[in-house]
């Protein structure tokens, strides 16, 4: 027995990095696996890793800021498998590093419209699922920057901290329908995300990090497994940290 054995995962920004990872550890643990991505985004080759990995793969187009195509994107998911048991809110951006002063008003918005809003519209459609069929589990993509406060990342950092708002508040609206709800923390892991930071800056993160290397998506994969499965049952509106001890 497997620990998402013909469960149904929905994956935001399943394309790549940290979704990518947590799609193929689904798809190893038995899992129907929805892929969730920009129309653009390099879902072929994350597909093929499902799939290698044993599982059935499917792709639905979502942009995270289109509140329309994610209750599409949702619906086309219950539609082809009949139901929806795990979500993982994970579609994320960075925006490189600017003091709080240089920080315009436009990309604060940017930053806040994918990596927040985008997190609490997917939920309420996904809840609502929830709701209709019995129950279901949602793990949420925060950071270590949804705990700390983190210099030339505000939007970054506010965004993240509002996930974990949502993460607790919706834990508590539906603690008694058979729902959990879950977060992710993790600090630097060295995904796409990561591509454009300079070296220096790079070099900044391994020496932050007790461990002095940057996380790798895998290490928080296992535990994205962890929250969606039933070995996290009496475990709701939380965070678990993935971070080598930075924040001890
Ligand atoms: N890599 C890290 O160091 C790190 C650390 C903590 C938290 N995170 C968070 O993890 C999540 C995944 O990041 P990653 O490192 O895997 O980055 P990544 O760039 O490798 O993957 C992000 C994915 O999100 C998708 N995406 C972006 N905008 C989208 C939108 N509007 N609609 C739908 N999909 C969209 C991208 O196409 C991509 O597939 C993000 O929320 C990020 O903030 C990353």
């Amino acid at each position: 027995m497997k620990k998402l054995d013909n469960k149904v995962v929905f994956i935001t920004g399943g394309a790549s990095g940290l979704g990518r990872a947590s799609a193929v550890a689904a798809a190893h643990e038995g899992a129907q696996v929805v892929i969730a991505d920009l129309p653009n985004s390099d879902h072929q080759a994350a597909l093929d890793e499902v799939k290698a990995a044993g599982a059935e793969g499917w792709f639905v187009p979502l942009d995270v800021t289109d509140p329309a195509n994610i209750r599409q994107a949702v619906a086309a998911t219950v539609e082809k498998f009949g139901r929806l048991d795990v979500a993982l809110n994970n579609a994320g951006i960075g925006e490189g590093f600017f003091s709080f002063l240089e920080t315009s008003e436009e990309s604060f918005r940017r930053i806040l419209d994918v990596n927040l809003t985008g997190v609490f519209v997917c939920m309420k459609y996904e809840l609502a699922q929830f709701v209709k069929q019995g129950g279901g589990v949602i793990v949420n993509m925060s950071s270590l920057a949804g705990l700390k406060g983190a210099p030339g990342l505000s939007a970054y950092v506010a965004a993240k901290h509002g996930v974990l708002g949502l993460t607790k508040t919706a834990a508590l609206e539906f603690a008694r329908r058979n729902v959990r709800v879950n977060a992710l923390c993790p600090y630097y892991i060295d995904t796409p995300l990561l591509k454009d930071a300079p070296p220096d800056q790079r070099q900044q993160m391994v020496a932050a990090s007790p461990m002095k290397r940057l996380g790798r998506a895998d290490e928080v994969a296992k535990a994205f497994i962890y929250l969606a499965s039933d070995d996290s049952s009496y475990t709701n509106g939380t965070q678990l940290v993935i971070d080598s001890g930075v924040i001890s």
